[in-house]
């Protein structure tokens, strides 16, 4: 064996020693680095007579060519080694049972407002809002609501800082003069009106909170207006949506005289239940009336001519009875062993 292929032959040993790519780059000096065996064999070259160093010369890059290739080998190893090493250690055992993904579900209030609205649409009526930010003049003035009504008080009512035209809306009511307004001109050509039949659900906000008050609650709000649109109409589409809502003919139904500014006469709606845990306790469950003509005229429409009833009904307070819930604020505190119960 001569000189170089010894060289190669060591190299070749030294490598497969190194198990990591510290060791394997301190062996590489050894052999190709600058104070390395085969740098010191090129410096020898010179000393060479003439006629011998062609030959020299090329042996010794054929070292140089062969330790290369040995170390490229080994860095490739020990790199495979490595993957191999990491892939056994993160490995997945796939034969373990999987986390299940959690089966989501609507909200109660969501689940009452859908049955509300699919109640309401199959005889006829479309569905409207409004925004929660409202004008003053929507939640009030065109409400008939004077400025010395208590419900405009600090105490009942959010405004905004610093504006005195907007507030959260106390009620779903405004939405009534917007869905007129609405009506009007978008059947301005038309030579005879039709009727305008909306109910809008949504938020509402007062400063108010106890189990069964929340300073933000549901209501929704239902307005008929047309020809001849009488209480009479007003007391059988309201007992008729409640016997359907609640899937009993069990059930009374109590309108009750009251009083509010945007309707005249004005009456509070209670229902009993003929069995059942609440038997015969009436609830008060919705605001209602025939629109007063002041009201129908903020929203375009001649008084003289159409009528109309309006109602507000509290849609947690139909969750609550529906569900049989005593604590309004379970609706609003996002615990999960209470809504998973609905899904
Ligand atoms: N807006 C009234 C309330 O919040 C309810 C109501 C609506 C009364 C429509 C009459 C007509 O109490």
């Amino acid at each position: 064996m001569n000189n170089v292929d010894e060289l190669i032959q060591q190299a070749a040993t030294a490598f497969e020693a190194a198990v990591d790519g510290a060791q394997l780059e301190q062996a590489k000096a050894r052999f190709l680095g600058k104070a390395g065996s085969l740098t010191e064999q090129l410096k020898g070259l010179g000393k060479l007579p003439p006629e011998e160093r062609r030959a020299a010369g090329a042996e010794i890059n054929r070292a140089k060519d062969a330790i290369e290739a040995l170390l490229e080998a080994r860095r490739e190893a020990l790199r495979a080694a490595r993957l191999l090493a990491q892939l056994s250690a993160e490995a997945l055992d796939v034969t373990l049972p999987g986390r299940g993904t959690g089966r989501g579900g609507l909200h109660p209030v969501s689940l009452t407002l859908e049955r509300v609205e699919a109640l309401f649409r199959s005889i006829g009526f479309v569905v409207a809002d409004g925004p929660e930010i409202e004008t003053d003049w929507h939640n009030f003035t065109a409400l008939n609501t004077p400025d010395n009504h208590p419900a405009r008080s600090m105490h009942d009512t959010f405004y905004l800082e610093g504006r005195d035209d907007v507030l959260l809306r106390t009620h779903t009511s405004p939405v009534q003069i917007r869905a007129m307004l609405a009506h009007v001109e978008r059947h301005a050509q038309a030579a005879v009106m039709p009727d305008v039949r909306v109910i809008a659900p949504g938020r509402v906000y007062r400063v108010d909170s106890d189990a069964t008050h929340s300073p933000m609650f549901h209501q929704v709000e239902g307005l008929w207006v047309g020809e001849g649109v009488s209480f009479a109409d007003l007391k059988g589409v309201v007992a008729d949506f409640l016997r359907k809502f609640f899937e009993s003919d069990d059930l009374q139904v109590r309108f009750r005289p009251s009083f509010f500014p945007f309707t005249e006469p004005s009456a509070e709606i209670d229902v009993a239940f003929m069995s059942g845990a609440l038997e015969g306790k009436w609830l008060e469950i919705a605001g209602c009336g025939m629109v007063h003509p002041n009201v129908l005229r903020f929203g375009g429409i001649d008084p003289e001519r159409y009528t109309g009833f309006a109602f507000g009904m509290g849609l947690d307070r139909l969750a609550m009875l529906r569900y049989g819930i005593n604590d309004l604020r379970l609706f609003f505190e996002s615990e999960l062993r209470f809504l998973t119960q609905f899904r």
